[in-house]
């Protein structure tokens, strides 16, 4: 089984592959994130490397193991995960952004622990870079996969991301207090400019090969 996937549109291509949440700091001792768990992303890396690709994953913090034969690039906040993809971007065939970056981050952070000296506080946050958009935006650039992280109109809004940010390929999926984040299993809808694919509901494992083998074949097509 391993042989035939090795001989795949993947097997030997350098894939990029973001995951987990991002830590933006408000002063020495705390952060703003979310509750990704990085499950997706890692599951992502793994199915990559057993279709024979060469995998680097660039992950926020989380409490996972590697995968074997990954190589992993730790990094805390959505500008360090900007900087360390944007180094790789020019060398990779593909990139997939698993990761969820947080999309504000405290326009300065405290140097020291922040006392509460007031009844009131009030944080201000400033727009972080688009990793995604950058990624598909960069010449040369790779094969771009997104994710759309939606509690509504699921695929409606993906559509819009998919074409917005300029991707060729975007999976959907609907997150929510009992969806997505911080869980086993995941319900994935896959769309590119042509077409659309409903990889169902399984473990994240499992969606995972279903999407890289998608990713396969659509690369496949575009650079064959
Ligand atoms: N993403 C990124 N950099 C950011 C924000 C998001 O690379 N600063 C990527 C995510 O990794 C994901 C995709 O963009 O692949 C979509 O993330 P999502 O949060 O669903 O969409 P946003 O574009 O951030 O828009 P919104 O949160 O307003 O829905
Ligand atoms: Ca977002």
């Amino acid at each position: 089984r391993l042989g035939a996937r090795r001989n795949g549109a993947l097997a030997g291509r350098r894939v990029l592959i973001t995951a987990g949440p991002t830590r933006e700091a408000i002063d020495p001792v705390r952060f703003l994130s979310n509750r990704s768990s990085g499950k997706m992303g890692y599951a992502l890396a793994w199915a990559a490397r057993e279709a024979g690709a060469e995998v680097v994953l660039v992950s926020g913090p989380v409490s996972l193991t590697p995968p074997a034969g990954v190589e992993v690039v730790a990094v805390e906040s959505a500008a360090q995960m900007y900087a360390q993809v944007m180094a790789q971007v020019t060398d990779c065939d593909v990139f997939i952004g698993a990761a969820a970056v947080a999309d504000y981050t405290p326009v300065t952070a405290a140097g020291q622990k922040i006392k509460k000296h007031r009844d009131r506080l009030q944080l201000e946050l400033v727009r972080t870079p688009d990793i995604l958009a950058a990624v598909a935006g960069h010449r040369p650039r790779p094969f771009t996969v997104g994710f759309a992280a939606e509690t509504e109109r699921v695929r409606e809004y993906a559509r819009d991301k998919l074409a917005r940010k300029g991707l060729d390929l975007i999976a959907a999926n609907p997150v929510g207090p009992s969806q997505g984040f911080d869980r086993d299993d995941n319900t994935l809808w896959v769309l590119w400019p042509g077409g659309e694919r409903d990889l169902g509901t399984a473990s994240k494992r499992e969606l995972a090969r279903r999407l890289i083998t998608l990713i396969g074949e659509r690369y496949g097509q575009e650079n064959s």
